[in-house]
């Protein structure tokens, strides 16, 4: 039932059902059982993954996600494929949907496609009934919230399919969820921030967070901060990544080590201890997209210095990865030509089934290029989806096995889902992901089997020196001069 005017919240719909739409509206539905939430997908195949009485299979990999999702689903919580019903029946809106860089046309490369965005604004423009709330939820550039009332006003404007004209409200609302504690980010966030012209619209969307959020940690800004402060706080996250694994490489030339150099600047209150871990690079949907938003938004005001100030966030990132790749083909004799490399960990950080910008993506096709044959391992990504970033087709040798190639490349790789096997004449192993269970390996086990002399090459600062060198292998961690 619409609520009209009044402050009453009863029904939200969230387009996009992927890992910011779904998470954050299953922890909305825990904490607010008093509303109903709908979330909407155009993937009908991702809808019914979401309903999938299996919990094991739903679309998105978080600690503690599945079990919210036994409690709230079917009782205030629903994943439909119906989205003009849905939009029809919300007091509020969430926009939820991708935000990926343009590939052409003005900006490619760099600015925001919001195709989705306004795609989603003009089914919300023509469906939606009475007075409605729409809140972005995507990261957007600043300004896209005037897009999205431009598109909403033309509908209050103009006749429409529904019996009385709807009216709107358009807030800001940004997510900081990190992918891998998103259900602990969404129930205790450093802060929610709501951008708008509204002051009700403002006030009503905090009554929502005030269920489980302390009013003090709820920020009111104007629309346009809000926008700018998401993308400027994974600029700043961005950075630091790029600054310490900037660092790393001098650490390595100069016989530091890059862990007691993190802990002796994270000591500095000023400086603070977070963010602060080399490894082999940023990956993940947005930090990457949202950098080289920002750049685009500061050449399009005609700020050059500020765009090449963030753009050099990106070109130390992919200088970085490169630069791992590089390591490993000296390391190995300067050819890895037929050279079997269990790679271990292929998702962009650990507990995340996510592979956007994965650091492995580009130092696999690296190694793939250099004639490597791969094994890859990772305890949740599927070998689906790693074919499919690294652009390659399955073929069955004589083996029998399965073999990935491509033609973009000289090398192969296969998959695997257990790594005790994959030890014999490996000459070296290469860890991109910080899962524990690669904390756990026995190096003495793995050596006898390795092809001598073997290397372990420790990107994310995991495995313990000692008992690596102790086995016989020889070691390569980021950072850590010798
Ligand atoms: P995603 O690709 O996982 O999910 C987006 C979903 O929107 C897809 O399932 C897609 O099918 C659906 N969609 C697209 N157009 C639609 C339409 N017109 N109607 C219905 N459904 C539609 O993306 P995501 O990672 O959830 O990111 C969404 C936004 O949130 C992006 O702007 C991103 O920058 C931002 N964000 C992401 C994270 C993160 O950790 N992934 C964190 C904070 C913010
Ligand atoms: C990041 C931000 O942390 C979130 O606040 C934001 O909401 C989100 O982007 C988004 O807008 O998408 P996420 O990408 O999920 O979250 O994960 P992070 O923990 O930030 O890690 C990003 C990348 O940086 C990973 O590849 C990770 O391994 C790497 N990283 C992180 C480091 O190399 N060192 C660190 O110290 C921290």
């Amino acid at each position: 039932m619409k609520t009209g005017n009044n402050n009453e919240i009863r029904r939200i719909c969230c387009i996009g059902a992927g890992y910011v739409g779904g998470p954050t509206m299953i922890v909305f539905a825990d904490n607010c059982p008093h509303i109903n939430f709908y979330v909407v997908d155009i993937s009908k195949e991702k809808i019914d993954a979401w309903n999938n009485e299996d919990l094991s299979k739903l679309p998105v990999y978080e600690p503690g996600l599945d079990k919210l999702v036994r409690e709230c689903r079917g009782k205030n919580l629903f994943f439909s494929s119906e989205i003009e019903k849905n939009i029809a029946k919300a007091d509020m809106i969430f926009i939820s949907v991708n935000t990926p860089t343009k590939k052409k046309g003005i900006g490619a490369g760099k600015a925001s496609n919001l195709i989705y965005v306004e795609a989603c604004a003009r089914q919300v423009a023509k469906h939606a009934k009475n007075h409605t709330i729409v809140v972005e939820k995507s990261t957007l550039p600043v300004r896209t919230a005037e897009v999205i009332k431009k598109i909403l006003g033309e509908t209050q404007n103009s006749v429409t399919i529904n019996s009385c004209k709807p009216t709107f409200d358009v807030l800001s609302n940004p997510e900081f969820l990190s992918e891998g504690s998103a259900v602990k980010d969404l129930n205790e966030p450093d802060r929610v921030l709501i951008g708008g012209e509204s002051k009700e619209a403002i006030d009503i969307l905090s009554e929502i967070y005030k269920n489980w959020v302390p009013e003090y940690k709820i920020l009111h800004t104007n629309i346009w901060s809000s926008e700018l402060a998401k993308l400027t706080a994974n600029a700043f996250l961005a950075q630091r990544i790029s600054s310490i694994n900037s660092i790393s490489a001098l650490c390595e030339a100069t016989g530091a080590n890059i862990a007691e150099v993190s802990r002796a600047i994270g000591t500095d209150n000023r400086i603070g201890s977070k963010f602060l871990d080399s490894g082999p690079g940023f990956g993940g949907s947005c930090f990457k997209k949202d950098i080289l938003n920002l750049v685009y938004l500061s050449k399009h005001f005609g700020l050059p210095e500020v765009a090449n100030f963030w753009e050099s966030v990106v070109e130390m990132n992919n200088w970085h990865q490169h630069r791992i790749s590089r390591l490993i083909v000296q390391k190995l004799f300067g050819t890895i030509s037929g050279k079997k490399i269990l790679i271990l960990g292929f998702a962009f950080k650990a507990n995340t089934n996510d592979t956007r910008e994965s650091a492995a993506i580009q130092i696999c096709k690296d190694l793939l290029e250099e004639g490597a044959h791969l094994v890859i391992h990772d305890p949740i990504v599927n070998s689906n989806q790693i074919a499919i970033d690294l652009e390659s087709n399955s073929i069955v040798n004589k083996n029998k096995k399965v073999i990935y190639k491509s033609d973009n490349y000289e090398g192969n790789w296969s998959y695997t889902d257990d790594i005790n096997s994959e030890f014999v004449n490996t000459h070296a192993i290469v860890i991109l992901t910080e899962w524990e269970d690669y904390k756990k390996i026995e190096w003495s086990n793995c050596s006898k089997l390795m092809k001598k002399p073997a290397w372990i090459f420790d990107s994310r600062l995991i495995i313990k020196p000692s008992e690596v060198l102790a086995a016989d292998l020889n070691l390569w961690q980021i950072g850590y001069g010798t």
